[in-house]
Order: structure tokens, then C-alpha cells, then sequence
């Protein structure tokens, strides 16, 4: 029996009070997501089930009970609050999928300050630019990530303590830097969580918007009851499962499925901090006996272009069920994993800002390959006009995908951008910002995203941010940033490029732009191709027009050019 039990009943009769009554939560009480994750689960007679299972690239492994976790995300607060940490101030995570990230990430919770997770690959100004906006008073982070802080802190004043969690015993520290080492520091048996309510600001995440200025997505402790009750019904989490998420943290499926729903449900969980390979992959979920995996079409297409051969050599029969989110699941991938592994992966829909699964696929529900399911019981969905807001009458008909303000997990605010916030608000509608249409059964169907932002992988790149980094190459005069397609990565990078006097396009200046971009911003935001162009489109009234370059890489209509300037 799934833990849903049955779709069709759950959505005639939902409250999120389930959800509440098994958390032991009374509206108005205090709620700590760091306390909920770790110490709850052990007063449930769970001490010492496995909470985590750590692999890193050289092959070794850690293991945290959930007695461990307590202790050491104890540990991690008590010494934040030492420093002077003070609720509601923002704690930087900015380091690969160590232990450290998940356990730092409660034990900050546990002191009542923000954590805001950064995706260890970012470049500086990527970094900065994140920092800067949060005003972020502390960061925790490896030593081989610290240069890119080092390079930035003269610019930030308020970024008081620099946490280093690898640092050599006995070698001096630098300005503001501070050593702690989760491992071998000295337990810390009672940590008094701060006291947060449903309200209180948890998790600053950033995305990608429309603009080059990323988005800081707040999000409270209330979201725990989104991400509990959806981990446990979509993806199906239960007692005995080994669970694997193989979203970073950075991003906001590694948070809250990957950290909050996981820990919150009390399974056990494995991580993999290495690179991908099909191969290390399979091995992963034969070794650890891997029952229930959330993973993304991007790595799934990977996988299918691995080839059946390699799946063979593994013995995967603990796989029950299987999940994915990011961007859009084609049909193929579905029919592969269900002829493959023998099940579907079931799609699910959500975003940074919305915090939990939104629309899905269902243990037991029927599946339709290639859609994104339903509405999860409690959310209100629909697709609406894009002029006039108003839901479509007849199904079939392409609209913005609207989902009804309300569920537990929505974000609060964009940090300090109350503008961008309500513009995301239409009719009574909160508006993601994709494009999708219903069948008559009441299946959503993803059509694409509904601005200009890039998918790459699941990974969220503005073409702003892009051009501007561009800008900024001594090379560069003007660039234009568009996606292009990709069979695995679904959509890249690419840029076009015009050059300043003086200079030329060459196979060096091709690799020295990309690294450029690779470095400042990350390899996410790199363009995978460059095209040297003598003038890039543009109205008369000098804006350039992406749509144009967009349309030639994914052969479609150019449509109107009637105001482009030089047609
Ligand atoms: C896209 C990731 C198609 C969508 C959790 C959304 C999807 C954006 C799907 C959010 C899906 C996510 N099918 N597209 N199942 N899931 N997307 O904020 O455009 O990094 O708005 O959150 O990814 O990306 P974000």
C-alpha cells in the first residue's frame, strides 16, 4: 500500500492539518525545521538509525545516525551562536555535498538564522552578487572554495566570519576566518533551538530571474509541512526506504527533499559527492541498496545515452520507486525507466518559490507519459489566459500555469525585491511563470517556460546575467544570449558575440570568453558555444532582439521582424 493510499480520496477531503497532527503541531506553537529534522526523530526511538550516508569521489564513506545529526547540527549552532549569530541573520553554505552542508544547514536553522545555500561552483561575482543582496553576516565553506570568498571581501563589510570547516589544525587563518571542524569538535549534548513560529524565515534560496539580478526566494519554517507531507506521498518515503536525492543542496530540490522531507520523515539517506558517471551511479544503488531515488531528466537522459549494456552488470532490484523534477520529462524517458529499471520515473512540478511539489504523478495513480500529473492534494491549479487571467473553460488550450496562494511552503517575499514579488501575483493567481495546458482527465501538460530564462540541465541561468559577465571581457562590445538545443541537457548556452575594434574571432578567444564567463559566474552559465557576428539583431529603437536568434537555433518561424532595424 502507498502512503497516499488513493489520489482521488485524498483530494476530496485534504486539510494540511494532516500534516500538522503527525508533526505534533498546534498553530501558534514554536516550529524549528532544524529541531524536527534531527532531535523529533530521536525522541521517536530513532537514535541510532542511519540518517545519512555519506561517499565522497575518493570512495570513502561517512555515516551519521540521527543521534549524530542531533549532536553535531547542535554542535554547528552552538558555535554560530558563540560567534554571535543572531536570528534571522543570513548563514552562507557554501560548500559541495559534504556532510558539513547538510548538517550546517540545521544547525543554523537551529539558532534561528537564515540559511542560504550557494551552489559550490558559483564563480565570484555569482557569489557576490547573492551576498551581497542577503547582506549575509557569515559563511561556511571549504578551503578549496575560500579564494573566491577571499577575492570579494574587501566589498563586503557586513560578511563578518568566513567559516572554514577543512581547515589545517595549526595553520594560521586569514582576516575574519574562523576554523571549525564538525568531526572532531566536542559534541554538544543540549543545543536550545531558538524558538522560531510558522513565520519565522528559514531558508533564502536564489534563482534565476528575468532580470540579471537573481531572486532571494524566502521561505519559513512553516514550509515543513509542504515538504513532510509531499515526501511522504509523492515520494512515497517510508520507514524501511534508502533514499537517494541527487540534487545539491545549492538548489532548492536538494533542500527540501534532499534535506528538510528526507530528515523530517526519518529515513535513511545517501549521498554521492562525486561527478556523474552512469557507471559510479548503478554502483551507488546496487552498494546501498537504494530504494527510493529523486533525480532530474537531465541525468536520466544521460543515463539512457549510457546504454542498457552498463545496467546490466548491476543488480538494482531494490529500486521501488523512482521520482524526477527540474524541467521537462519526455515520454521516452519514462517508457526507458519503466522497461529498464521496471518503473515509471514519475514526473513532479515545482519551483524555488513554491517550495514543495506542486503538480505530480502519484504511486498508484494512472500515469501518462510525458505529462506532469496533477495538482497534489490542497493546491489549486489551473491554466489561465495570459491576458486576461481568467481559467480556460475547454481543455486542450495552452495558458499560464496559476496556482491559488496558500500552501504552507510558498515563499514569502523575493529579500528586498517587494516589486518583482507582486508582479508574480495576477487575478488572485500566484504565476510561476510557465506554460502548460489540461487534458480532459485533468493531466497538465508542460509546454515551456514563459520568459526568457534558460533551463540548462534543471539549472536556471538568466541570459541577463550572462550578457552582462560578457560585457565585462575586454573582447566584447555587444552579446546576446539565447539557449540552443541539447540532447541531454535538453537546452545550453550560447552567445553571440560582436567584437571591439581591434579585435578578432579565433578558436582562442572563443575558450578564453567561455572561461571568462565559467569562472566569475559558473559552468552552468558558460556558453557552450560562441558565434562571432558583425551586428546582432536589434529594433530601431536599439533593443536586441533575442527572439530572432532564439528562433534560428531552434528552426522555428522568425515571425514578425517588422521593427528590426537592420532588415
Ligand atoms: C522548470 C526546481 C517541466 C519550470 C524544483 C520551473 C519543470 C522551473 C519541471 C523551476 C517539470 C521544474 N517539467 N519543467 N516537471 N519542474 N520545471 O526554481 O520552468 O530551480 O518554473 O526549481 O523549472 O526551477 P527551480
Amino acid at each position: 500500500m502507498t502512503n497516499i493510499v488513493s489520489y482521488e480520496e485524498r483530494i476530496k477531503s485534504f486539510n494540511w492539518e494532516i500534516a500538522e497532527q503527525e508533526l505534533n503541531y498546534q498553530t501558534g506553537q514554536v516550529i524549528n525545521i532544524g529541531w524536527y529534522c534531527s532531535d523529533r526523530i530521536c525522541h521517536l526511538g530513532k537514535a541510532d538509525k542511519p540518517g545519512l550516508i555519506w561517499e565522497g569521489s575518493s570512495g570513502i564513506e561517512k555515516r551519521y545516525t540521527y543521534n549524530d545529526i542531533r549532536l553535531k547540527s547542535n554542535t554547528i549552532a552552538q558555535f554560530l551562536q558563540d560567534l554571535g549569530i543572531r536570528p534571522e541573520e543570513r548563514v552562507c553554505l557554501f560548500m559541495d555535498k559534504i556532510p558539513e552542508l547538510y548538517i550546517g544547514f540545521l544547525g543554523i536553522l537551529k539558532t534561528g538564522a537564515i540559511a542560504q545555500p550557494l551552489f559550490s561552483a558559483f564563480g565570484d561575482e555569482s557569489l557576490f552578487i547573492r551576498l551581497d543582496n542577503a547582506r549575509t553576516t557569515a559563511i561556511i565553506t571549504q578551503k578549496k572554495h575560500a579564494p573566491k570568498v577571499r577575492k570579494i571581501l574587501g566589498k563586503m563589510p557586513y560578511l563578518k566570519h568566513l567559516i572554514l570547516v577543512d581547515a589545517e589544525p595549526g595553520k594560521p587563518l586569514g582576516e575574519r576566518e574562523v576554523a571549525l571542524n564538525m568531526d572532531e569538535a566536542e559534541n554538544v549534548e543540549h543545543f536550545q533551538c531558538f524558538p522560531t513560529k510558522a513565520e519565522s524565515p528559514s531558508v533564502l534560496h536564489y534563482t534565476s530571474g528575468t532580470t540579471g539580478q537573481p531572486k532571494g526566494v524566502k521561505h519559513v519554517h512553516y514550509s515543513l509541512i509542504s515538504q513532510y507531507l509531499t515526501s511522504k506521498w509523492v515520494l512515497d518515503l517510508r520507514e524501511e526506504d534508502i533514499y537517494w536525492c541527487t540534487a545539491d543542496p545549492g538548489w532548492v530540490t536538494g533542500t527540501s527533499y534532499g534535506i528538510i522531507g528526507a530528515f523530517s520523515n526519518g529515513v535513511t539517506q545517501c549521498v554521492l559527492d562525486a561527478g556523474f558517471s552512469a557507471e559510479s551511479w548503478y554502483r551507488f544503488i546496487e552498494k546501498h541498496r537504494i530504494s527510493m531515488w529523486y533525480s532530474a531528466p537531465t541525468a536520466i537522459r544521460s543515463l539512457m545515452k549510457a546504454g542498457e549494456e552498463v545496467i546490466r552488470k548491476y543488480d538494482l532490484s531494490s529500486l521501488r520507486h523512482l521520482a524526477s523534477v527540474g524541467e521537462p520529462l519526455n515520454s521516452e524517458a519514462v517508457i526507458w525507466s519503466e522497461r529498464v529499471f521496471g518503473r515509471p520515473f514519475l514526473d513532479t512540478y515545482w519551483q524555488t518559490e513554491t517550495g514543495s511539489i506542486m503538480i505530480s504523478n502519484y504511486p498508484g495513480m494512472k500515469i501518462k507519459p510525458g505529462s506532469m500529473g496533477k495538482p497534489f492534494p490542497g493546491i489549486t491549479a489551473t491554466v489561465i489566459h495570459p491576458e486576461t487571467y481568467q481559467p480556460y473553460d475547454e481543455p486542450g488550450r495552452i495558458g499560464l500555469i496559476a496556482l491559488k496562494p496558500g500552501w504552507p511552503s510558498m515563499m514569502r517575499a523575493y529579500w528586498n525585491n517587494e516589486e518583482t514579488y507582486r508582479k508574480k501575483f495576477r487575478n488572485g493567481w500566484y504565476l510561476p511563470g510557465d506554460r502548460s495546458s489540461i487534458d480532459s482527465e485533468g493531466y497538465f501538460w508542460f509546454v515551456g517556460r514563459d520568459d526568457d530564462v534558460i533551463n540548462t540541465g534543471g539549472h536556471l541561468v538568466s541570459p541577463f546575467e550572462v550578457e552582462s559577465a560578457l560585457l565585462e571581457h575586454p573582447a566584447v562590445a555587444e552579446s546576446a544570449v539565447v539557449s540552443k538545443p541539447d540532447f541531454v541537457n535538453m537546452e545550453v548556452v550560447k552567445a553571440f558575440v560582436t567584437l571591439k575594434p581591434g579585435f578578432f574571432p579565433s578558436s582562442d578567444l572563443d575558450l578564453d570568453i567561455m572561461n571568462f564567463v565559467r569562472k566569475k559566474l559558473s559552468p552552468l552559465a558558460m556558453p557552450q558555444e560562441i558565434e562571432f557576428i558583425d551586428n546582432l539583431p536589434k529594433t530601431r529603437s536599439g533593443k536586441i532582439m533575442r527572439r530572432i536568434l532564439h528562433a534560428k537555433e531552434w528552426g522555428e518561424e522568425i515571425g514578425d521582424t517588422s521593427t528590426l532595424e537592420n532588415d
